[in-house]
């Protein structure tokens, strides 16, 4: 039944819950997982002024810091038990440039294993690099050192722990945070403020403690509750009409498609994934898939106030089994994530600064290889998938990940096609740490010109993708970043061999 939608009754069965149990409805899923069941949540205060993380800055080439991950973060502008890098959530906005050492000590204040991953960053995936294959155990530390290339381009990045089955849970639970490469032509961007907004979902009892997911949730990829941008419920981002803005949007959610909108204006797109677009890109509606980042000129359309919007976008779950937990995915949104308060005496808008040339992809390259990837979701997943009947299984080339195995053994130097198909009735979002590549078709808007490291799959649909292995040999993984899927397998390795 490769790509069949599977039916309510066949979904329920692999999943080992009873039509019983989904007829009670959350009341029942809780109970049955045996979780505290407080079903109050979180009243969050809204509306105050956008804040910034903390900023830790490179000086002289070296930018060397402590993250510690523990509880006890304030979110929503709350006392809570979700956790927090260094006491915050987002942790602290690191700042490197191009050619510097980013030495990290990791220290696991948290109950169970983590680790910590460069998103998007062109960087060694060996030994304490951005290594996804690193376990920091509760009470210990590790030292992390990541060597930016001179050549890196200037951009918006983040980091977030990457071990494999509770990626999404430690997310969820806060701990994420802003990574800025600076430099070359970007240090001249003539904006008015430059602002991360780091955006994330969750779910918070009455009581501040974050509230896990259950099983079917977890296949659809959960979607909280509370929409946060830098740990605050809908801040207010103040502008002077004149005065330009640059936005750094990071989706931090684990499963949510942000689709942003901002009231009374176009959104006016500089860069993707850390990556300047070939010329700036005025859009109504601009997507981003989690993990996915963009960078916005925003210049107030007049005096007033203007909600920036996550507008509804349906991921597939609807018609793979809508209705079944009270409506998939979709049901959620639109949702106001944070308000533009402009003000100031009428002036005309500002002239939009000149973004510096995007980063060329390799012209006509020997393309070394061609490969396929399939994301497949359901029964035939199981084939070799080792998961034994009853279990629903999400897959990478009818496998789930094992960290021993090679999935994919890769030529340092080379350049490479692949294929991404998605049979399933889902999106996914294809992301390959330490080697971003080129979006050769098939992606209609998410298609930036520019190199990404995230791609939106669509249900039944592919892309086609153009990698340059350069750099750096090692190991690392590619994997669905609706980080659900990940933990529950959907990733694989990629062995880069000199
Ligand atoms: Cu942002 Cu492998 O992930
Ligand atoms: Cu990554
Ligand atoms: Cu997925």
């Amino acid at each position: 039944m490769t790509g069949q939608p599977l039916s309510r009754r066949q979904a329920l069965a692999l999943l080992g819950l009873g039509t019983a149990s989904v007829a009670a409805g959350t009341v029942g899923w809780a109970a049955s997982a045996g979780l505290p069941t407080d079903r109050t949540r979180l009243r969050p205060e809204s509306g105050a002024a956008l804040r910034q993380p903390q900023v830790l800055a490179g000086r002289d080439g070296l930018l060397d810091v402590t993250l510690t991950a523990a509880a006890g973060a304030r979110l929503a502008g709350r006392d809570t038990s979700a956790w927090g890098f260094n006491g915050t959530s987002p942790g602290p906005t690191l700042r490197v440039r191009p050619g510097d050492l980013l030495r990290v000590r990791l220290a696991n204040r948290i109950d169970q294993p983590t680790n910590l991953h460069t998103h998007g960053l062109h960087v060694s995936p060996a030994g304490n690099g951005d290594n996804p294959f690193v376990t920091v155990d509760p009470g210990g530390s590790f030292d992390y050192a990541i060597a930016i290339p001179a050549d890196h381009p200037a951009g918006t990045f983040w980091y977030h722990p990457h071990h494999h089955g509770t990626v999404a849970d430690q997310i969820f639970a806060g701990l994420a945070g802003a990574l800025l490469v600076d430099g070359g032509p970007d240090v001249d961007l003539p904006v008015t403020d430059d602002l991360v907004l780091l955006v994330t979902d969750t779910t918070l009892d009455g009581t501040g403690r974050v509230v896990p997911p259950v099983p079917m949730t977890r296949m659809m990829g959960r979607e909280g509750e509370l929409l946060l941008v830098n740990g605050q419920h809908q801040p207010v981002i103040t502008s002077a009409q004149g005065a330009v803005q640059r936005w750094r949007v990071i989706n931090g959610c684990t499963s949510r498609v942000l689709a942003l909108r901002l009231v009374g204006h176009r959104l006016t797109q500089i860069a993707l994934d850390g990556a300047y677009l070939p010329a700036p890109v005025d859009r109504d509606r601009v997507l981003l898939a989690p993990g996915n980042r963009t960078d916005l000129l925003v210049r107030p359309a007049g005096r007033g106030s203007y909600p920036l919007r996550a507008e509804p976008y349906d991921r597939g779950g609807q018609s793979m089994m809508g209705g079944m937990m009270g409506g998939g995915p979709a049901s959620t949104g639109p949702a106001t994530l944070a308000t533009l308060a402009a003000s100031g005496p009428s002036a005309p808008p500002a002239a939009l600064p000149p973004t510096p040339p995007a980063p060329r992809p390799p012209p006509d390259p020997v393309v070394a290889g061609h490969r396929q990837i399939t994301f497949a979701m359901g029964m035939d997943g199981m084939r070799g998938g080792g998961m034994g009947p009853g279990a629903m299984a999400l897959t990478i080339n009818g496998r789930t990940f094992d960290p021993d195995r090679d999935d994919q053994t890769v030529q340092l130097g080379t350049v490479e096609d692949w294929t991404v198909v998605n049979t399933s009735p889902m999106d996914h979002p294809f992301h390959l740490h330490a080697w971003p590549f080129y979006v050769l078709t098939g992606a209609g808007a998410a298609r930036s010109g520019a190199r990404q490291d995230v791609v939106l799959v669509p249900a039944r649909g592919s892309v086609r993708l153009r990698i340059p292995f350069t750099d750096y040999a090692g190991r690392s993984v590619y994997h669905c970043h609706i980080l659900d899927h990940e933990d529950l397998g959907m990733m694989a390795t990629v062995n880069v061999r000199g």
